[in-house]
């Protein structure tokens, strides 16, 4: 029996996300600059790959226009949001054609979007890209990183929340 298959009959969509749900993370937007076109996505599947050489990952719908242009791009920025952040979180998290024109930010050394406010920031180039089920993951190189001040917003059994003292609020 195919592997797919066999788990495709031990566990749903629904409840595979509602078991996901418990799994906290931060929450990132990916932003990249292709031409005079900016794109953005909410992203929470982010993670640290590598120390050496510095490398992450994240991993992006095939239906993603974010995904697209980092095809096209060949790097992309993470910015790690701030718990101030829950309408930048949501309005990247739409595919708003118009999800850019309100968000103050700068462009970084690669010229990808820095957004305003964002906890810290890593600007990236890609160095793999693996196709796996419905998303693209994409492997990249750290080339530039930032980190300021501030409590980051979390997600976890699918609302933004943040950190208290003594853990998740
Ligand atoms: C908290 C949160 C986390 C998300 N994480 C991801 C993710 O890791 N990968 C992904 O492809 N979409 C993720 N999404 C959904 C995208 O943000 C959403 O589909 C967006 O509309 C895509 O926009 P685009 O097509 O302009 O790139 C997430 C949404 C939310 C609210």
């Amino acid at each position: 029996m195919a592997v797919t298959e066999s788990l495709a009959t031990r566990i749903g969509a629904a409840e595979f996300r509602h078991v996901m749900g418990h799994f906290a993370t931060g929450v990132t937007v990916v932003t990249v600059q292709v031409g005079r076109e900016f794109f953005g996505t909410t992203v929470s599947s982010f993670c640290s790959v590598s120390l050496e050489p510095p490398t992450i990952l994240v991993c992006l719908n095939e239906t993603s226009s974010t995904g697209a242009a980092v095809a096209d791009a060949r790097s992309f920025n993470v910015n790690i949001l701030d718990s101030e952040q829950t309408e930048m979180a949501q309005r990247f998290a739409t595919k708003d054609a118009t999800k850019f024109d309100t968000v103050p930010f700068r462009q970084g050394r690669l010229g990808h979007p820095i957004l305003d406010g964002a906890l810290a920031s890593l600007e990236c180039r890609v160095t793999e890209i693996v196709r796996a089920a419905t998303h693209t993951v994409f492997v990249a190189e750290v080339v530039h990183a930032d980190a300021g001040y501030g409590e980051p917003l979390a997600y976890f059994r699918g609302r933004f929340t943040g950190l208290d003292d003594d853990g998740l609020r």
